[in-house]
């Protein structure tokens, strides 16, 4: 069955503080965006990607991103979720049944990974996110001193992709939107509907590009990878 990634890049990306959004940052020569398109891209069952650009964008047509023939752009929005839902909106749900969305600062997606999480999804009829189990013990504070311990064996850091149904994940974000629910993440709006996602084990080399710190973090992981 073909594959459609909805690749949310149109944020600003203030928390890299750097004088271009964080997409467009380069490593080795090519921007994070390009790295994270072309892993997405190199895989056989994708058969269309679908960016979400900001309207301000000046950096994309930089990019040789449209030389590619999956690729597909589209406006963004002012949150992420806005950006998910352009990108949504022009998916054909018989040609595309199922829907990726995937972070455009998270190039080191593994191809593993990828096949773990379309895999569970397909194999199970289940929607599913990449997670990776939280190692440190996890605090909750108030006001600056620990209120309590929470037990860690049940917490997960959400990564992406995260793989739905495309009617699913369409009509669970609207919903969550005009009940003003709060959605960070694919998976919130499906869980405000009070239906299943799968957490699918990743790699930690999934990190998501956000202070300046990740991107030499970053760089050593994909050189790491294409040795
Ligand atoms: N994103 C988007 N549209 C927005 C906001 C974010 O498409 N209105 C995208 C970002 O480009 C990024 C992904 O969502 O690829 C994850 O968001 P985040 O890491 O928070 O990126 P930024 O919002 O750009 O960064 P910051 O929050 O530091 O400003
Ligand atoms: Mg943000």
């Amino acid at each position: 069955i073909p594959l459609v990634v909805v690749v949310p890049a149109a944020g600003v990306g203030k928390r890299m503080k750097a004088n271009c959004p964080k997409q467009y940052l380069k490593i080795n020569q090519k921007s994070i965006l390009e790295h994270t398109v072309s892993r997405l891209s190199s895989h056989p069952m994708i058969k269309k990607i679908i960016i979400a650009l900001s309207h301000e964008d000046e950096y994309f047509s930089e990019t040789r991103l449209s030389e590619n023939s999956k690729v597909m752009v589209v406006d963004g929005g002012k949150e992420r979720v806005d950006s998910v839902l352009a990108g949504l909106a022009v998916i054909d749900p018989h040609e595309f049944p199922w829907v990726l969305v995937h972070d455009a600062a998270r190039p080191c997606l593994t191809l593993n990974d990828l096949n773990h999480l379309i895999e569970a999804c397909l194999s199970n009829d289940k929607g599913g996110i990449l997670a990776s189990p939280v190692r440190d013990t996890m605090k909750q504070g108030c006001n600056g001193v620990i209120e309590q311990t929470i037990d860690r064996e049940n917490l997960w850091h959400a990564l992406t992709p995260q793989m739905y149904p495309t009617l699913q994940l369409k009509a669970a974000i609207e919903r969550a939107l005009s009940a003003q629910a709060i959605i960070t993440d694919e998976a919130s709006a499906i869980e405000f509907t009070g239906e299943v996602s799968q957490l699918i084990s990743s790699s930690s080399e999934n990190i998501k590009i956000t202070q300046p710190d990740d991107l030499a973090l970053a760089e050593f992981i994909l050189n790491k990878q294409s040795k």
